[in-house]
């Protein structure tokens, strides 16, 4: 519950009265903070309904209302807008609910779902980089939001660890190590002994080896068919081909492991489209037997078409026409495996949204192939690119993609330098200066990107998103620590959070009706898959804390009673942006 939603409780009774739809009750912050806290518009949209002037019915819904302890002033304006503005006494006793309440006032969810959130995504072998990011930070944030909400929710990073990506590398390493056992086809473990427990390659080796086979790939049909053949073996368990997958995996695992780590991006499990290999023959057969797949030039086929489609919508892939399976067939298996194995009722995949046929037509798959009922929920959580000043995806400046790994060093280190022009944290160790250079280049990074909607493309622009000033995480995390630093003066003056009094000044007031949204705002961003909301709220309460900071001179205040208030709403604030921050997937450092 929240103060809007109380008001739209009683303005729904009120249209109810009139004989109207309840949904016209609807009251949303105002527009025009100058007038007024918040408005219902619903006279408006229910006039036709109600064949009545908007301005008639707004004044007989507002006859209806009596709730003097929470509504101070009812006003209509122009056609026939309810302004509403609402008592000092409720904002303080919302305000004083939160204080009192761990989960500031923010209810878990009444019906938890299983969320599975589908993210990083990285294909095995190839180190992370800029591409990545979208995914790892929109993903963490996503997932961090649908959890703290109550739901029980699943960060699964699906490496793509099974395809014809993996029969390339194969196939690339037998022609520069031909002699390898695991490319003897009579290599016997039992007679031969176990193949080899240390890796031929790393990761290097294999971010190397990648683009070279994707050229020859597609300069020479024999080496594609080859790939091609040792994706079908590996995938039929060829014993050679799998010893060298499992090398492939854990080195590549092992580094996206510390990438994402820096990240502070942590996923529950680490499972990939390998993880559902054994059910890939059976779903095949099954889906053949029901008559929802089809035999087509020997691939096998699903035709996800529907008579509503404006365009052509081509069918989906599940076997090629040699037997191996796709990122499709892993894909749709994976959804059954999420539905047996996870109890999942959503899945949320946050991808890049030049996905959007693939996953519309999985979608489409699992529907037709009774894969997942009506009660699942599957959809694509779609994000724009990264983009540099001329408008091209962001690379290094020698052109090539950038890795995680040094995109990260690039924000602490511009990180560092913000910190020293702003002479912030000069006076500590080597060490805690460098945490805060990391933890500040990660916000920097993070919030740069979530400050976006994430459908549009945005330009990375590190020195803007370290700048301690403006609409960036690195001013959040200040805003933070030097109200933890108010705190701590006040502790040390003895002085402590008392009970949220009824507010007298303007800047405080304007606080106090920022920080009661915490609840709808939280649950837009959850609608909406919208972390931008968040940090878009984030910063207003920074500022709304700031201008009231400046007004009210707490540690000098003369009532004691009123400065236990203000000392109760800065503890409030402090919460709430420590908690913003973390839904946003990074950190505040202790002092700065
Ligand atoms: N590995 C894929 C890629 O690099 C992304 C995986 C996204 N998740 C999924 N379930 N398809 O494009």
């Amino acid at each position: 519950m929240s103060l809007r939603s109380e008001l739209t409780a009683l303005f729904s009774a009120a249209f109810a009265e009139e004989g109207l739809d309840p949904s016209f009750g609807d009251v949303a912050v105002s527009q025009r903070p100058e007038l007024a806290d918040f408005q219902c518009n619903g006279a408006l949209a229910a006039s036709k309904e109600a064949q009545r002037s908007p301005r008639d019915l707004a004044l007989a819904v507002v006859g209806h209302i009596d709730a003097p302890g929470v509504i101070r002033e009812l006003s209509i304006a122009g056609p026939g807008f309810i302004n509403i503005s609402v008592t000092n006494g409720a904002l303080a006793s919302w305000v004083g609910a939160m204080k009192d309440d761990t989960r500031l006032g923010v209810e878990a969810a009444a019906m938890p779902k299983t969320v599975i959130v589908d993210y990083g995504g990285p294909n095995m072998s190839k180190a992370l980089h800029v591409g990545h990011l979208r995914a790892a930070v929109i993903g963490e944030s996503i997932k961090r939001l649908f959890r703290f909400l109550g739901h029980r929710t699943i960060g699964d990073i699906h490496i793509g660890d099974w395809g014809m990506p993996v029969g390339q590398l194969i196939v690339e390493l037998e022609d520069r190590q031909p002699g390898l056992p695991y490319f003897d086809p009579e290599y016997d473990e039992a007679v031969d002994g176990p193949y080899p427990a240390e890796s031929p390659v790393d990761l290097d080796d294999l971010s190397e080896m990648y683009p070279a086979i994707t050229a020859r790939v597609q300069e020479d049909p024999e080496v594609a068919e080859r790939a091609r053949r040792a994706t079908f073996e590996l995938q039929n368990g060829r014993p050679g081909y799998l010893a060298l997958w499992r090398h492939f995996h854990d080195v590549s695992v092992a580094e996206q492991k510390k990438d994402f780590g820096a990240l502070d991006v942590e996923f529950d499990v680490w499972f990939g489209e390998s993880t559902v290999n054994e059910r890939l023959e059976p779903m095949v057969k099954r889906l053949l037997a029901d008559g929802v797949a089809r035999e087509s030039d020997g691939a096998v086929i699903v035709d996800v078409a529907e008579p509503s489609d404006k365009k052509e919508f081509p069918p989906l892939l599940l076997t090629r026409s040699d037997g191996s399976y796709l990122y499709s067939t892993t894909d749709l298996a994976t959804i059954e495996m999420r539905v047996d194995d996870l109890d999942m009722d959503v899945a949320l995949y946050v991808v890049d949204a030049r996905q959007s046929l693939h996953f519309e037509q999985v979608f489409r798959a699992a529907r037709r192939g009774g894969i997942v009922g009506d009660d699942v929920h599957l959809e694509h959580v779609a994000f724009g690119t990264v983009n540099d000043a001329h408008g091209k995806p962001f690379r290094t400046r020698e052109g090539g993609v950038l890795r995680l790994g040094d995109l990260i060093d690039l924000v602490t280190s511009a990180a560092r330098s913000r910190l020293e022009e702003a002479n912030i944290a000069s006076d500590y160790d080597g060490a805690e200066r460098d945490r805060i250079a990391r933890q500040v280049g990660v916000a920097a990074l993070k919030f740069g990107d979530l400050s976006n909607h994430r459908t549009t493309d945005y330009v990375f622009d590190i020195d803007r998103f370290a700048s301690f000033e403006g609409k960036t995480g690195p001013y959040l995390q200040y805003s933070a620590v030097r109200i933890k630093s108010i705190l701590r003066r006040a502790f040390d003056e003895g002085l402590e959070p008392g009970a949220v009094l009824a507010p007298t000044v303007d800047q405080e007031r304007a606080l106090m009706l920022q920080l009661v949204r915490l609840p709808e705002i939280l649950d837009r961003a959850a609608k909406l898959r919208a972390p931008n909301v968040i940090a878009e709220f984030a910063y207003e309460v920074a500022t709304d804390f700031s201008r009231f900071y400046e007004h009210c001179h707490i540690l000098n205040e003369e009532d004691v009673a009123r400065q236990a208030s203000w000392l109760a709403l800065v503890a409030t604030t402090l919460d709430t942006l420590l908690l913003l921050v973390d839904l946003l997937g990074f950190e505040v450092p202790d002092r700065m």
